[in-house]
């Protein structure tokens, strides 16, 4: 059987990595990687791939940065030519990017069957491009794999039939627990110079918060409040420094003494930034499944959640982008006075790839 996995951005990377180990286990599976390019500089793209020992991938599409409508195309055209010629039995795609979704539309195009690892997720916000990948992907996918219980239902409300449906947890989490011990060694708080549970982490790349002028000063105000108060660890994500020199807030942002910015960093360093943070303060999809299991809470900066087990059984405090809101619930965080849930989402228990790749196998036996 032959399989090829599409991915191309940060998050992706964690969540293939989980797949690529389970698939080596099954000698009678050919995996081919390819990597669409989207993210391509060192630190959204190769660090994951030497912290995870994921495999250099096999075929590179080099589509690089552009409009939604440009990188969509350029993916689908040249990953059809690849598929063309290799006939695989199932393209697997992750998560909700372009690359998700221009990945499954290449495959569909040339009749080949799809599986969408983290199906039915819905934030019911169609002003996110992700939402659109989601919806489109889930369409056409023939195996829609699912971390929560959200997703099952939704699924069935666009109508899916329950025999594309399988809940099978988290290959993020997969992932994270895989690695945790060792993202343990990393000596980034000392490279940082932060304490232990006195700083908050920081990530912010939504096009709600940091595309226009008004949402990311808006953003500023709050870690200009919480910076105040404890040291914050701020990964600047590409988008996000493209806006900070558009918007030339470099001397606002060197204003705040307590705010430290690093470049993208890894995946054991960014490990234990979170795990060893007060809080964190993110509008990442990801991360909010991160902070749940590290049992940090976690404050998200947006108006809804497409992950809703992370607030109903997790850490993540959806609060708004309401300035004030978010002020005052991180104060009450660093000030130890609020208690966030502690449970562990049903099956996110790292075998979520084991049980993804039984069921392929089970069904192409067929
Ligand atoms: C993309 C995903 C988003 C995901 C995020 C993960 C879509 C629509 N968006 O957002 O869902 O949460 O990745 O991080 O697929 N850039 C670089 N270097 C890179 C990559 C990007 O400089 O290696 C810059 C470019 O200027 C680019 C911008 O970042 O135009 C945005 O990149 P893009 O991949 O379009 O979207 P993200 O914001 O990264
Ligand atoms: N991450 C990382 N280094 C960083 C910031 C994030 O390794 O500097 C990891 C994070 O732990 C999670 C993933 O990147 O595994 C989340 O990616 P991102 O927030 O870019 O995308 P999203 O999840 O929002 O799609």
């Amino acid at each position: 059987m032959k399989i090829v996995s599409v991915v191309g951005t940060r998050p992706n990377f964690m969540k293939i990595a989980a797949l690529v180990d389970e698939l080596k286990k099954h000698k009678e599976i050919e995996h081919l990687l390819v990597h669409t390019g989207q993210h391509y500089d060192t630190g959204m793209s190769k660090f994951f791939f030497d912290d995870l020992r994921l495999p250099k991938p096999d075929i590179n599409l080099e589509v690089g940065s552009g409009s939604h409508d440009e990188q969509k195309a350029k993916i689908t055209q040249k990953l059809k030519k690849v598929l063309g010629k290799e006939k695989p039995d199932l393209v697997i795609v992750v998560g909700d990017v372009n690359s998700t979704v221009a990945g499954a539309e290449a495959a569909k195009e040339l009749g080949i069957k799809v599986a969408h690892v983290e199906a039915g997720l819905r934030s019911f916000d169609n002003t996110m491009p992700e939402e659109i990948n989601r919806i489109e992907t889930d369409k056409i996918g023939d195996f829609l794999f699912t971390t929560e219980e959200s997703g099952n239902k939704n699924l069935l409300n666009e109508g899916i039939g329950k025999d594309r449906i399988f809940f099978v947890g988290n290959v993020m989490i997969d992932t994270l627990l895989k690695h945790k011990e060792r993202a343990s060694e990393s000596k980034v708080l000392e490279k940082l110079d932060v304490e232990k549970h006195n700083y908050c982490a920081l990530t912010l790349h939504r096009p709600s918060n940091v595309d226009k002028k008004e949402d990311f000063e808006n953003i500023l105000y709050i870690l200009d409040k919480i910076q105040e108060k404890i040291k914050i660890v701020f990964s600047v994500h590409p988008r996000t420094k493209k806006s900070i020199e558009a918007f030339n807030f470099d001397d606002k942002i060197k204003n705040m003494k307590n705010l430290i910015m690093t470049e993208p960093l890894g995946y054991f360093d960014f490990l234990h930034i979170m795990a060893n943070s007060k809080f964190i303060l993110t509008d990442s999809g990801g991360i909010q499944e991160e902070a749940t299991i590290l049992y940090v809470p976690c404050i998200t900066l947006r108006k809804n959640t497409e992950r809703p087990v992370t607030v109903d059984q997790g850490t993540n405090l959806l609060v708004s982008v309401d300035k004030e809101k978010v002020v005052e619930k991180s104060f009450e965080i660093i000030n130890n006075e609020i208690e966030v849930n502690d449970k562990i989402p049903e099956l996110w228990d790292g075998k979520a790839a084991e049980r993804i790749v039984k069921i392929i196998l089970k069904r192409f036996k067929k």
